[in-house]
């Protein structure tokens, strides 16, 4: 679609030109499975004017160049911190941490489980994987005879450097429910404040890696359950749909998949049992 005003949209002091505007969303789709509509190129344009500066280059077609250069994927890192969103919060969506607790758990205690493996795709800065170790590990009969390995993966360096620290300010832990909150984090005065650490049991459980859902996935499965949630809310559907199909194959029969709030699969093909909104479980 051509923009509407002329050939090259001025904002934020960068220029993009059609052809360079499409060049980008070329790029981030093939790279990162991520979907830049028309209605976009004022934010490319204002977020990665000052990216641009810092690396002293001109033009957006410099700096896709840098980006398709970079083996090690920073620069592509970089460029989808400016376009996307890191935020996450404990708790987040907490019926799928409610649906968790009520019906997975006792299913999974039903049949003597000593072994439960989850995924966190698209963790962020890793309140998302903490919480599931801490709603787990802290509602378990027997947690003690249980393994719990929780997998927390992210294509950005930068949030798993802090999901990796594992130290959250009081305002970031204030959904935590307070007996796991208690059980799980400790507390220590800093000079800025207070910080909470996840406790040693919850970190044991959880491994933090790097990876672009658009690649390969080095893991075999099979998972008891994957949260993917507002991360495919930036592709388009046949890519949804063939992410939907790779977390199919990782699953155990019967395991379930938790998609964001806005991710319904409505609209998209795929061979899972509809449970309840946003929540899927494979045949
Ligand atoms: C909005 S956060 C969601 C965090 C958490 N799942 C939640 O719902 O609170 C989206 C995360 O997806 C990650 N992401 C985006 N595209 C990705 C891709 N192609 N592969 C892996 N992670 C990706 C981003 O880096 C970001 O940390």
């Amino acid at each position: 679609m051509k923009h509407a005003s002329s050939d090259a949209a001025m904002t934020g002091g960068l220029k993009i030109s059609d052809s360079e505007f499409q060049k980008a969303a070329d790029l981030v789709k093939s790279l990162a499975g991520i979907h830049l509509t028309d209605g976009k190129r004022e934010l490319v344009s204002a977020r990665l004017a000052k990216r641009l500066r810092a690396l002293n280059l001109t033009t957006l077609s410099q700096y896709l160049d840098v980006v398709r250069e970079d083996k090690t994927q920073d620069e592509l890192v970089m460029m989808l911190d400016a376009l996307t969103t890191n935020l996450t919060s404990f708790w987040r969506e907490s019926d799928h941490f409610d649906y968790l607790v009520e019906k997975l758990l006792p299913k999974y205690e039903a049949v003597g489980q000593s072994e439960i493996r989850g995924w966190s795709a698209g963790c962020s800065t890793g309140e998302e994987p903490y919480g599931l170790a801490m709603l787990i590990l802290g509602n378990l009969r027997n947690p003690r005879g249980t393994s719990l390995r929780i997998l927390a993966t992210d294509l950005s360096t930068r949030v798993l450097d802090t999901a990796k620290r594992g130290k959250y300010g009081e305002e970031r832990i204030k959904n935590i429910p307070p007996d796991l909150l208690k059980k799980f984090m400790a507390a220590e005065n800093t000079p800025t404040g207070t910080l909470y650490s996840v406790s040693q049991e919850i970190r044991s459980a959880v491994t933090f890696g790097r990876l672009n859902l658009m690649e390969l996935w080095p893991m075999s499965g099979p998972f008891d359950f994957i949260f993917c949630r507002n991360v495919m809310i930036y592709c388009d559907k046949p890519t949804q749909r063939t992410l939907i199909e790779r977390f199919g194959k990782l699953l155990k029969s019967g395991g379930t998949l938790f998609v964001g709030h806005s991710e319904s699969l409505a609209g998209v093909q795929h061979n899972f049992k509809y449970v309840r909104p946003t929540i899927y479980e494979k045949p």
